[in-house]
């Protein structure tokens, strides 16, 4: 069936109120019979959100689901990312969601299979992918469901499993997600050569690997170092070493890849701070590997529980930002002066800091508080 929401006269009207305010539209009253404010202000926040999160879907009869629903979509950069890294014969995403994830992960595979449990929503995605001219089977099922009944063997099974309980509270175990990946995983690989499951960074990597079997790649995703996706490949019978890949896109910083038990084999070399000082991005601070980082890097780390790297020499393959800087006293820091305050293994936040010297926030010059294994030092910019 065609949306009434398509209708040229409502796509105007949709695009005149882009800037409007929704909050005294809501209260107007809808102005094409059949079809509710609600569901205008729908397509117009759906139209915003694209504007920075997909881009692809800014076109005439592309239809927007509610917030919930583009909140827990993929950004078409880190879709995009992952398409790159995927190919095969046949795809299937049990949890399609408004199909961003399945949208550019499928690009490289013959048959495209697309399962979901809400109705609405999937009309939405098939609504839009016949827009986009892009052929799917849909499946308007619950997983567990269609698993059941189904037959097929997969090259790859995707999932984003709802990362919300039923209190819309944010849920970071697996056995709260939706599907509970826990549950079915023996089954996935059964009918699949590879599943893919998408999940929160907030997720800790060591409870992953200790509650999944068979996996063999860990991606964590960063857009402008802020980390958006832990991305867990298994494999069929996989047992080998797991690797893992930061990745930290729209910055100009490499990828960096290890093994992830290459962290327990790795030692530190220390020194007090020399020319250069490394802040490491957060996907390496989310993996973890701060030994790893020392031995690869040819760095030396300030204090075992400062995350600060130091060299005379300049890496710039480091996936972090590079700083030259010197060891000041504090009686050397003027006041009101600007700088970006950064607090690491410090007693002080750096909200606190900018108090106690008076100074501003901002500017290009930093000043990190922190220890080295002498003690308590600030870092100046040079
Ligand atoms: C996080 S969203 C997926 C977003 C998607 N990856 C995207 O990029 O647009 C998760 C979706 O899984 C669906 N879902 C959760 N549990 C399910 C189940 N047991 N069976 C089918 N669909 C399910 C939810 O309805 C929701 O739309």
């Amino acid at each position: 069936m065609r949306h009434k929401i398509v209708n040229p006269d409502i796509q105007n009207y949709i695009n005149t109120n882009l800037n409007a305010d929704l909050h005294s539209l809501l209260l107007k009253k809808s102005p094409f019979p059949g079809v509710s404010m609600q569901n205008i202000v729908q397509q117009i926040k759906g139209k915003q959100v694209a504007q920075r999160k997909f881009p692809f879907l800014l076109q005439d009869g592309i239809i927007f689901p509610p917030q919930l629903n583009l909140e827990q979509s993929s950004s078409e950069k880190t879709a995009l990312y992952k398409s790159e890294i995927l190919k095969g014969n046949k795809f299937i995403d049990l949890t399609s969601g408004f199909g961003i994830d399945a949208y550019y992960l499928s690009e490289n595979f013959e048959k495209v299979t697309l399962v979901e449990q809400n109705t609405e929503l999937l009309d939405i995605v098939k609504n839009n992918w016949d827009v986009l001219g892009k052929k799917a089977r849909f499946i308007n099922q619950k997983l567990e469901d269609f698993l059941s009944e189904n037959t097929e063997t997969f090259s790859t099974i995707y999932l984003d499993p709802a990362r919300r309980d039923q209190n819309k509270n944010k849920v970071f175990l697996l056995e709260d997600l939706s599907p509970n990946i826990l549950e079915i995983q023996d089954h996935l690989l059964s009918v699949s050569e590879q599943v893919i499951i998408k999940l929160s960074p907030l997720i800790d990597l060591k409870y992953l690997l200790s509650v999944l079997k068979n996996v063999s790649r860990i991606e964590i995703i960063a857009v402008k170092n802020d980390v958006k996706e832990i991305v867990v490949f298994l494999h069929k019978n996989y047992l080998g070493e797991i690797l893992c890949n930061c990745v930290n896109l729209e910055s100009d910083e490499n990828n960096f890849s290890f093994e992830m038990n290459a962290e327990k084999n790795a030692s530190s070399t220390y020194s007090e701070p020399q020319k250069f000082i490394y802040i490491p991005n957060n996907t390496i601070l989310k993996a973890g590997i701060f030994n790893l980082i020392s031995e690869y890097f040819k760095l030396n780390k300030l204090h075992p529980n400062t995350h600060l790297y130091t060299s005379d020499t300049k890496n710039e393959s480091f996936p972090g930002r590079i700083l030259e800087m010197e060891v000041v006293d504090a009686k050397q820091i003027k006041k009101k002066y600007q700088f970006n305050i950064i607090s690491k293994n410090y007693p002080l936040k750096p909200e606190e800091i900018k108090k106690k010297y008076q100074l501003k926030d901002g500017g290009e010059s930093y000043l990190i508080f922190t220890q080295s294994k002498k003690g308590k030092i600030i870092l100046k910019s040079v």
